[in-house]
């Protein structure tokens, strides 16, 4: 058996932000969460706008950490409590989007961390739409919500279906002024998700459809989308991928990628789509023969020609994106020794929840090497 769970509706295309007016018609308290940056990028004043125009009162909730830990998040469940909403708009990256579903969930007196224990939990009690702002984490698309535990020093995923939203609107203009660094690595955080859920064991019919169509359009719009700030078409069709992305995770599970790249997140706060850009290639080199049919699967769908070799084809390809995004992927520079290797190592394989996910097995002394590759 395998299923697919996806949100109730998703809005997308040119104007696709006019859709808050009729979602929100008929509610009277709205609560907005997003983050500094994004207000400082100005695309809060369009929906926010919608939202009063519809006859909505607006809260805003402005100062959303990015990558949280379940303390910060439950700070913020506090003060959504004294807003008391009957809606909740999040406009924003998987940060923000993960900690607005959080508090959906959280109106009894339930907290975060009740929540990593048993995340039945979890229980919604009001209207959910998501906006996302980068393209990105497809947070808009799955049941999860990953948050820092700080005494372990681990991203941890709270998993509940509860957590789908009600709508999800995806607008290229939310991208304007999105920084070209925060472009490239959501949009290779997208491109890891795809590729992951292909080639998982997890793969269902339902995640290949929707891992094959973002990495069509993934590889077609990429660059494009990152380097010129004008392309809105591009931009539109990166939040498309990355939604697309998001429902292969929710049909599948990503593989060794996600999972090395938590202790780097977890421990030497990595921004997530930097460390998945970083151990991207070593993990697909490594899995190349393991994976090679579905690579060749890739290429074929593709519509691509006249390669000598489809799989190499394919992965040489995602090598050139991380290129020519210019995505750090030395961990160096974030400090990362020798003298860290041990440590990484054991965390890494403590994530077997995905690492079981790879179709080729990940030993200790691969994963050395592996994280050896990013120093
Ligand atoms: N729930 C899920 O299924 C899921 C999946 C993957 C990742 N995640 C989580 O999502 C988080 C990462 O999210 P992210 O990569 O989207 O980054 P983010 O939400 O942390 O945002 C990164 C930065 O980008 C800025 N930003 C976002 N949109 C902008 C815009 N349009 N213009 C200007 N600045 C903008 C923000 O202000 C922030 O400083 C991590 O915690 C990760 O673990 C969740
Ligand atoms: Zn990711």
């Amino acid at each position: 058996m395998f299923v697919c769970q996806t949100p109730r509706a998703v809005y997308a295309g040119e104007n696709a932000l006019n859709a808050l007016s009729i979602l929100l018609a008929s509610y009277q308290k709205v609560a907005v969460f997003s983050d500094r940056g994004i207000e400082k990028a100005g695309v809060l004043l369009k929906p926010i706008e919608l939202m009063q125009n519809a006859g909505c009162e607006v809260s805003l909730l402005l100062d959303i950490p990015s990558e949280p830990t379940c303390d910060q998040v439950q700070e913020v469940v506090e003060r959504y409590r004294l807003v008391g909403a009957d809606a909740i708009v999040a406009i924003g990256g998987g940060s923000v989007m993960d900690v607005a579903k959080l508090c959906s969930v959280l109106s009894g007196e339930h907290t975060v961390r009740d929540l990593l224990a048993d995340a039945s939990l979890a229980r919604r009690t009001v209207l959910t739409v998501m906006v996302p702002t980068t393209a990105g984490t497809g947070a808009e698309a799955t049941p999860n919500s990953i948050v820092l535990v700080p005494e372990e020093e681990l991203k941890v995923g709270i998993v509940s279906s509860q957590m789908l939203p009600d709508a999800v609107i995806l607008d290229g203009e939310m991208l304007h002024g999105l920084p070209r660094h925060i472009a490239a690595s959501t949009g290779v955080d997208a491109l890891c998700h795809a590729i992951e859920c292909f080639t998982s064991k997890k793969a269902t019919p339902f995640s290949d459809l929707f891992a094959i169509e973002a990495l069509k359009l993934i590889f077609a719009n990429i660059e494009s989308a990152c380097l010129d700030e004008e392309d809105i078409q591009a931009k539109s069709a990166m939040l498309l991928a990355a939604y697309y992305a998001g429902e292969a995770i929710a049909c599948s599970g990503t593989t060794a990628v996600h999972a090395l790249s938590y202790p780097l997140g977890g421990k030497y706060h990595i921004p997530h789509g930097v460390a998945n850009a970083m151990m991207l290639m070593p993990v697909m080199r490594f899995n190349f023969e393991a994976c090679h049919d579905d690579f060749e699967r890739i290429y074929d769908a593709l519509g691509e020609a006249g390669a000598a070799d489809k799989a190499t084809w394919v992965l040489d390809r995602m090598e050139s994106i991380v290129k020519i995004l210019d995505i750090p992927t030395k961990a160096t520079r974030y400090g990362i020794s020798v003298d860290d290797l041990d440590l990484l190592v054991t965390a890494g394989l403590n994530v077997q929840r995905l690492l079981g996910n790879n179709k080729r097995t990940v030993t200790d002394e691969d994963a050395r090497k592996l994280y050896l590759e990013l120093l």
